[in-house]
């Protein structure tokens, strides 16, 4: 499956954050402010300290909405329901290293399935711990708070990882777009922009805004402002 937009600057919405009793109109509302990814919190009380979907609401999200789904599975043995979430119509699934043994093995069987894989690190986990799976990754992720809840504050540290990753794959000419998540709002956008980040996760700073198409649009362009002065 062709993304077709890579290294593009993305805003990337996440529901966690959003009135679950009225999903389809919040998913509406971003959709229509041009945003062409959803991000999908996937939690199981054991990896992090929270619970939240499984496969049967992302089918439903599936059959509300054309954008391309992104799925964030902070649960332990991801391996067991990656099938089934691609089955529900997740085109993107990513992982968290920290619950991969077999790193290289789950990221395969997410791109047998036919979605697009992603690898996650938490703010803690060393860059280094990816240095031989980074070929096989479509994405990585680097998350900027402890995951597990929405409306955290971003951890400034993860700037320099930030870098740090835009200079490896540069270095490697790798194609391979930086996500990052967490604590993401309109006065922290653009560094993290700069620092090399294409696809910018934002929960809260959306949907608990007045409106939450405006606020994907102004970030829109706070990022592609940002863009031009990368360093
Ligand atoms: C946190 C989740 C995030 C969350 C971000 O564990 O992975 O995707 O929705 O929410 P904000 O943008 O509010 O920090
Ligand atoms: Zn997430």
């Amino acid at each position: 499956m062709a993304l077709g937009f890579g290294l593009m600057v993305e805003i990337v919405p996440s529901i966690l954050s959003a009135d679950f009793a009225r999903l389809a109109e919040e998913i509406a509302g971003v959709e229509k402010a041009g945003v062409r990814m959803l991000h999908l919190d996937v939690m199981d009380g054991r990896f992090v300290p929270n619970i939240t979907i499984g496969p049967p609401v992302v089918a439903c999200i599936r059959k509300a909405t054309r954008l391309k789904l992104d799925v964030h599975l902070m649960i332990v043995e991801p391996e067991r329901y990656i099938d089934a979430f691609v089955e529900a119509g997740a085109d993107l699934v990513s992982v968290h290293q920290e619950t991969c043994p077999h790193l290289e093995r789950t990221l395969r069987q997410i791109q047998g399935r036919g979605a697009k894989a992603g690898v996650v690190l938490n703010p803690a986990t060393p860059l280094c711990l990816l240095e031989h799976v980074l070929e096989a990754a479509d994405y990585v992720l680097l998350m900027s708070v402890n995951p597990g809840f929405g409306g955290q504050k971003f951890i400034p540290q993860v700037l320099g990882k930030i870098r740090a990753l835009h200079e490896k794959r540069h270095e490697l000419g790798l194609d391979l777009p930086i996500e990052v998540d967490g604590g993401v709002n309109q006065d922290n956008l653009a560094e993290i922009v700069r620092a090399g980040a294409n696809w910018i996760v934002a929960g809260s700073s959306v949907f608990h805004s007045r409106d939450a198409a405006a606020t994907v649009a102004q970030m829109r362009r706070i990022a592609t402002a940002a863009t031009a002065v990368r360093v």
